[in-house]
């Protein structure tokens, strides 16, 4: 099939790159002429993991190609997606749309012969009315379908969760545009779970799943500090929680509270939609302000551990483990917190460090690698949960710091271990 995609960002690129690789004819479209450049040029403007390879691949044989011409990506194209960011207002935290609203208005133009247009950039309910009523008010004569195609894809994992789909869901009100999805991942039939749902429930169901998702992470981290009071250690308690197979065992990890470019932005989107309904959602309320405070006190945890002079040490920037991204990062917010109490602080991640100087700037130290980041240091904080920092060398670890202190706010080393060799270790949750 012939696919336009709309936004080359953490859906738009790894969508178009699995949509090739499955064989079909993909063209991505970008206003920004830089990116475009880039990604003509055989270069990647973001990290995630696999996606050089399918990237390279893909354009190498011809299925997948990028222009800023809107025009010539979707003129003959069987399915537009649209994938472009709904960051929060400033003001109301309501998802902004005009990014999508002006795609809409812009691809109507375009639109020859029947097409489905599919919003995969995460929106609020009713959306889908309104880029439907976009598009017919500006070519009344288009032959199209306006459906809701969620993406449920993870930051690091894209690629993996592409072609491991837990489920499709398809929010169409037109039979025609369903048969059209069920084409295009008709490789994925017998594999996952295809849900056809009306577009508003598809447009609930990301909000729904973000929430529940961001929630799950609220409450092993109140848990967490449950246990700290009470003598129980919840690496055992989220392990007894998790075989419960109605709860399940992800996202159990305790931690800084959670981030990223989706759940802070889709819980507060959710919230202010539950008020626009008159309906509050209290849950999600209540976890976006604790999520919220447990940075600052995260922070603080910090610095009351060491005196004001001290060197504090810190692996990890990024808002998780295998990206580059620091958008609502809580590592970045509690080392900005940090920064408030403390001119002495070396940071290290293995991807995140670009992304991060533009943000905290002169206000710390940056180190090549972790073992540089620690040298000389009285403590060790660690924020992010890496698989390079799981796999550290402790002992070398030892030999580089000044106190051998290890705060450990991902649960991710080995405690027997750190403890054994003579660390002051703790983590949350025991
Ligand atoms: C999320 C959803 O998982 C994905 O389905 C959606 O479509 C996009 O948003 P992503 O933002 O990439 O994906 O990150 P995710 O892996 O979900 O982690 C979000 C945050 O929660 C991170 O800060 C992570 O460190 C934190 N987290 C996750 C925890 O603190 N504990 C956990 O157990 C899991």
């Amino acid at each position: 099939m012939k696919i336009a995609i709309i936004g080359t960002g953490y859906v738009g690129l790894p969508t178009g790159a699995g949509l090739a690789e499955l064989g079909n004819e993909v063209v991505c479209v970008d206003k920004i002429s830089e990116k475009i450049e880039r990604l003509n040029n055989g270069e990647l403007t973001l990290y995630e993991d696999g996606l050089e390879e399918l990237f390279r691949k893909n354009v190498r044989e011809g299925r997948l190609r990028f222009t800023l011409d809107m025009g010539s990506a979707v003129r003959g194209a069987d399915v537009v997606m649209i994938a472009v960011g709904t960051p929060p207002h400033p003001q109301t935290k309501e998802a902004d749309l005009q990014y999508i609203y002006a795609a809409a208005e812009e691809l109507a133009g375009y639109l020859d012969g029947y097409t489905v247009v599919a919003t995969k950039s995460t929106v609020p309910v009713g959306t889908g009315d309104e880029v439907e009523a976009i598009i017919k008010k500006r070519n009344p004569a288009a032959d199209v379908d306006v459906i809701s195609l969620p993406e449920f894809l993870r930051e690091g994992f894209a690629i993996h969760d592409f072609f491991n789909p837990d489920r499709i869901v398809i929010g169409a009100n037109s039979e025609k545009a369903k048969g059209v999805m069920l084409k295009l991942y008709a490789p994925f039939e017998g594999k996952t779970h295809f849900l056809a749902v009306n577009r508003k429930s598809s447009e609930t169901i990301k909000y729904a799943s973000n929430a529940f998702l961001a929630m799950k992470i609220h409450y092993i981290n109140e848990m967490a500090d449950f246990c700290e009071k009470s003598g129980a250690d919840i690496n055992e308690v989220a392990q007894g929680l998790g075989l419960d197979s109605r709860i399940g065992r992800k996202f159990l990890c305790p931690g800084p509270g959670y981030g990223g470019s989706c759940f802070p932005k889709d819980t507060n989107a959710m919230a202010q939609m539950g008020i626009k309904y008159g309906t509050h959602l209290k849950l999600i309320e209540t976890t976006i302000a604790e999520n919220d405070a447990r940075k600052k006190k995260m922070a603080q945890r910090v610095v009351n551990a060491v005196d004001k002079t001290a060197k504090i040490a810190v692996w990890g920037l990024a808002f998780k483990g295998g990206t580059d991204d620091v958008r609502e990062s809580p590592a970045l917010q509690i080392v900005e917190e940090m920064a408030n109490y403390s001119s002495n602080i070396t940071v290290y991640d293995p991807k995140a460090v670009d992304n991060a100087k533009k943000i905290l700037g002169s206000s710390v130290s940056y180190a090549n690698d972790a073992y540089q980041a620690a040298e000389n240091a009285d403590i060790l904080v660690i924020l992010t949960e890496w698989d390079d920092f799981k796999k550290a060398d402790l002992a070398k670890l030892k030999s580089k710091m000044r106190l051998h202190q290890i705060m450990d706010l991902r649960n991710i080393l080995n405690e027997a271990e750190a403890k054994a060799l003579g660390f002051a270790y703790s983590c949350v949750g025991k």
